[in-house]
This record gives C-alpha cells, sequence and structure tokens, in this order.
C-alpha cells in the first residue's frame, strides 16, 4: 500500500463520519449494496446532509431493493420531489427491477456497470463500498484531493484522466471500501474547495500542492460559457374546491414524469401559447429556477376557477410531492388563492 493510502486509512480509522447508510471502519458490518447504491445516486444530486432525510424516507418505505422494484412509479416520482434531475428517479426504478430480475445485487464492477443508470462512479461506489473490489471512485472530492496531492494544473474537465489515473494508483488492494469513503470525507471536510484545512490535513506530508503553496488554486478549471435565460409563464388555477389544475409531464424531456402547472417559454414541450383555462389571471410576480444548462425566469399568473380546461385535469395537490420549481410558484400563488 502507497504510504498516503495507508495515512488516509488511518485518519479515516478517528475520523469517518456517521452515515446511515454507512457501515463504521473495523465494525466486522458489510454494508448493505441497496443502501450504498441508493445513497450514492441521492448523492449525485445533492449534498449529505440534504441527502439523510430523502434516504430515511425512502428506505422506511423500500427497506429492500425488492420492494423498490415493486413499488408504484409515481409513488417513486413523489418521494424523489424536490431532489431535481427526474430522469434518475427513473432510472432508480430500472435498476432496481433490473437487480430483482438478477436475484440480488451483482458484486463485481464489471456486472454492475451493465445495469441501467450506472455509470462509473456508481459502479466503483457499490463495488467498493459494498464488496470491497478496489475500484476506484473518482467524483469532485476526489478530483480536487488528487490535483492537489500531485500539483497538478492542467484545468478541469481535460485533467479527468490524468486524475483517475492517479486515483488508480492509490487505490490499495485491501479495505478498498474504507479508502474510497476517506478520501470522499477528507475532501469533504478538510480538503475543501475555498479553505482547505491543511493544518489537520493526514496527507499534508505528501502534497505538491501544499509544498508549493498552490493549493487553493487547484483544481483549476476552463470557465464554462455563461447559462442562458429562458422568460415564461406558469399558470396557477385553483379550483373553488381546493383541486388544482395541472399536468402530468411527459416521460422524456425537463421535470420528465413529474406533475406540474401548465406553462410556456422555459420548455419546448410546453407549447401553450395561451392560458390553459379562461379566468381572472393575477400576476403574482416571478420565479427563478436553474436547470443544468439553463436559468427559468417564470412569471406566475393565479386564478381561482371552475371553467373547464383547455388542457389538464383539477387534481389534489400535496406541495410536498412537486418537483422544486412548480413547489416555488405554488408557495408564491397560495397566498392570493385561499380562500379569505
Ligand atoms: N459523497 C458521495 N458519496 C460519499 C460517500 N460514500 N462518503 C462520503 N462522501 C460521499
Amino acid at each position: 500500500m502507497r504510504p498516503q493510502s495507508t495515512a488516509l486509512l488511518q485518519w479515516y480509522d478517528q475520523n469517518a463520519r456517521k452515515m446511515p447508510w454507512r457501515s463504521p471502519p473495523h465494525s466486522g458490518q458489510q454494508a448493505d449494496p441497496y443502501r450504498i447504491w441508493l445513497s450514492e445516486v441521492m448523492l449525485q444530486q445533492t449534498t449529505v446532509a440534504a441527502v439523510r432525510a430523502y434516504f430515511t424516507r425512502f428506505t422506511a418505505r423500500w427497506p429492500t431493493v425488492t420492494d423498490l422494484a415493486n413499488a408504484d412509479d409515481a409513488d417513486v416520482m413523489a418521494e424523489w420531489a424536490g431532489l431535481g434531475y427526474y430522469a434518475r428517479a427513473r432510472n432508480l426504478l430500472k435498476c432496481a427491477r433490473a437487480v430483482q430480475a438478477l436475484g440480488g445485487f451483482p458484486d463485481t464492477y464489471a456486472t454492475l456497470i451493465k445495469l441501467p443508470g450506472i455509470g462509473p462512479y456508481t459502479a466503483a461506489a457499490v463495488a467498493s463500498i459494498a464488496f470491497d473490489e478496489p475500484a476506484t471512485v473518482v467524483d469532485g472530492n476526489v478530483e480536487r484531493v488528487m490535483a492537489r496531492l500531485f500539483n497538478i494544473h492542467t484545468p478541469l474537465p481535460a485533467a479527468k484522466p490524468e486524475l483517475t489515473a492517479l486515483a488508480t494508483t492509490l487505490t490499495p488492494q485491501t479495505r478498498a471500501g474504507d479508502y474510497a469513503q476517506a478520501v470522499m470525507d477528507l475532501g469533504a471536510t478538510i480538503c475543501t474547495p475555498r479553505n482547505p484545512a491543511c493544518g489537520l490535513c493526514p496527507l499534508r506530508e505528501y502534497c505538491a500542492a501544499y509544498a508549493h503553496g498552490t493549493q487553493t488554486t487547484l483544481p483549476r478549471k476552463t470557465p464554462k460559457p455563461e447559462k442562458p435565460t429562458r422568460a415564461g409563464t406558469l399558470w396557477l388555477a385553483r379550483h373553488p374546491d381546493g383541486r388544482w389544475l395541472v399536468e402530468q409531464r411527459a416521460e422524456k424531456g425537463l421535470l420528465g414524469g413529474t406533475i406540474g402547472f401548465p406553462g410556456n417559454g422555459w420548455d419546448t414541450k410546453s407549447p401553450h401559447s395561451a392560458a390553459p383555462i379562461t379566468a381572472n389571471w393575477q400576476d403574482m410576480g416571478s420565479i427563478r429556477h436553474t436547470f443544468t444548462h439553463f436559468h427559468a425566469d417564470l412569471t406566475v399568473l393565479a386564478a381561482t376557477t371552475s371553467a373547464p380546461p383547455d388542457h389538464g385535469t383539477f387534481q389534489p395537490v400535496n406541495p410536498e410531492n412537486l418537483p422544486t420549481l412548480m413547489r416555488k410558484a405554488y408557495d408564491l400563488a397560495l397566498p392570493a388563492l385561499l380562500p379569505r
């Protein structure tokens, strides 16, 4: 084992963060591949802090991959609401069903990577954390740690292959799962993007960036083109009986497969140029929501009406199950629409 890897594992033995899916170092417990897989898919969306609550609710409702495979698609989409990138939730179900058809999680990188929705990152995470295969996990934390440890000035994303190769050279043959989690924990708590705590770092004596004083400038990044802004409209119609005018969105595309308010201008799949229903529309102001490739600035129009809709249907809406963009519009419109 390389000395850096030994030092990192020793640090992890003392400093491993507690997570609901994690088996602590030297606990003798094998991590559950279902829980590792689920947590890693969620962690691709958001922070550890935000994932905790989602993970707890998912695993309370669907404790095993078989339970999830047998779930209703709409229930899973509803529990996923707020995590974003809804194609992941559909892939999650596809993968759960493929795993069930195989009779359980495959236990190698080479077989995991063949599952729907599992890419190199997730396959390596499950193979190493659940099965201790010396597969190399590379996420943003790992890239940052490697760029600093080896003082790599090539900007991302061009540096990716080089950083992956360096990460691979450090992955030990034993305790690969603890090692993968140790690099990620180091990146999240010590080797942080802005103010790395080099004074506390178990790798300081090996760190080429620290020796050169370049750690806060690494990793370098090629600037991304600025995101364009799309302006549009959302129409929030509330029936006097409390139901809302909503549409089931197409499976493919933005917020695919979720429930939403009719709109236009922000999404090529929202072709309606006129209000979906006749009403006395009130301008509630606007919301902003950022997608991967653009910002959406949406005017929210609100009305109470029982007129027959041109499209969509009046349905009960649980705001907690709305995608975040729709939830923002709901929160803005609600005060004007509640009966006084
Ligand atoms: N970020 C994503 N996956 C992680 C893990 N397993 N441990 C720590 N941080 C992570």
